[in-house]
């Protein structure tokens, strides 16, 4: 049986910083507000002619570069994405295969929100399992400044941009696989976090009217107390359905939407401060992008070493949610 190991990690930002002060000449808020309710300083703006595909092909490369694949042997490519460069057609991950040079692989992008890249990874785990493909790319990118509303100073405060990627791949060693992948979605909350304009859901006057704006809408507290709940519950059950003590990560690696989240469930899981990656002063919440972002971070400060094992922890629109035990495999040269 094949297994899937997860390779290497590349990631893209926007060099455009927008700080908290930015925001404030923008909104009425306050340096000291989002600092003490989200954690968050300063997060990236992609420019006006630079789309996620752009991100995501990007991060993609040096994904690849680190893989030690040709490019030529990816069989599949999934991106995570709710700012795609179209709406309808075609995905942004076909557009990324044609920036890369490539043209014969399967290509398709998932909306999962915030939880987009545990779902790509579990996409990607279940083809190798599966025998159907044996390198798969899998990629989270976001321009969330396109669909954010600059007069909103509930949400605006939160998001960003920018891309991260992996290549994940087939092995016949099973110390190199990832354990397992979690995913959960519960439309019951689909009005915590919507962009209600733009689909086949809204009314055709308002398609008019509107058209073009899908900018998010949330209710933060609401979703804050969902939050919580959800990914601390998540896992509990991925840890104790394999077995494995919170003390055996090595690094847990939560979506970064808000530093008292990540608090909270890292106090609930009694982990070290040394234990939880955080990006989300720098980067605030890119949606998809947060995780594999995050894993570069850790990766590119030399954090990251061959077979240490990662716990991944998402939660966003939908209502979506996941979690995956993963350890990382680079492939041995
Ligand atoms: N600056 C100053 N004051 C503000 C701001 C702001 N930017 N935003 C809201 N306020 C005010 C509110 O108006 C309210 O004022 P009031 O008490 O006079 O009515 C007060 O601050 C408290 O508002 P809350 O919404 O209760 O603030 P809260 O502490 O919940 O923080 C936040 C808001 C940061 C949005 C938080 O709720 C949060 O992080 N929610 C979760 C977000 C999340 O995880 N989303 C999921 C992933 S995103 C995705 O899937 C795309």
């Amino acid at each position: 049986m094949a297994y899937a190991a997860f390779r290497s990690i590349g990631a893209y930002v926007p060099s455009k910083i927008l700080s908290n002060e930015d925001l404030a000449r923008m909104v009425d808020t306050t340096d000291e507000w989002i600092t003490k309710r989200t954690g968050i300083k300063e997060r990236r703006i992609a420019s006006s002619d630079e789309f996620t595909s752009d991100m995501g092909a990007k991060a993609a490369q040096i994904a690849i570069e680190r893989s030690g694949i040709d490019k030529s042997q990816i069989d599949m490519i999934v991106c995570a994405t709710i700012s795609p460069d179209y709406f309808c057609m075609p995905s942004t991950a076909a557009i990324i295969s044609t920036k890369l040079g490539l043209s014969n692989a399967t290509a398709f992008d998932i909306s999962a929100a915030c939880t987009g890249f545990v779902y790509v990874l579990s996409i990607a785990k279940a083809f190798i399992e599966s025998g159907m493909k044996k390198n798969v790319l899998i990629i989270g990118a976001e321009k969330l400044s396109a669909i954010t509303d600059y007069n909103d100073r509930g949400t605006c405060i939160l998001f960003g941009d920018g891309a991260g990627a992996a290549i994940i791949s087939a092995t016949q060693d099973k110390s190199e696989a990832i354990i397992d992948v979690h995913t959960g979605a519960d439309g019951e909350f689909a009005d915590l976090l919507m962009s209600p304009n733009g689909g086949s859901g809204s009314a055709h006057d308002t398609l008019d009217q509107e058209a073009g704006n899908c900018f998010m809408q949330m209710k933060g507290n609401e979703t804050f107390k969902v939050a919580v709940k959800t990914l601390t519950k998540d896992v509990v059950d991925i840890l104790k359905e394999n077995s494995i003590e919170a003390s055996q990560i090595k690094h847990f690696v939560p979506h970064q939407a808000n530093l008292r989240i990540i608090k909270a469930v890292g106090d609930a899981l009694k982990l070290e401060d040394e234990q939880v990656v955080l990006t989300v002063e720098k980067y605030g919440n890119t949606s998809g992008a947060s995780i594999p972002m995050a894993i570069n971070d850790i990766y590119e400060s030399g954090r990251l070493k061959s077979g240490e094992l990662m716990l991944l922890d998402a939660f966003g629109g939908g209502l979506t949610w996941g979690s995956a035990l993963v350890p990382f495999a680079p492939k041995v040269v």
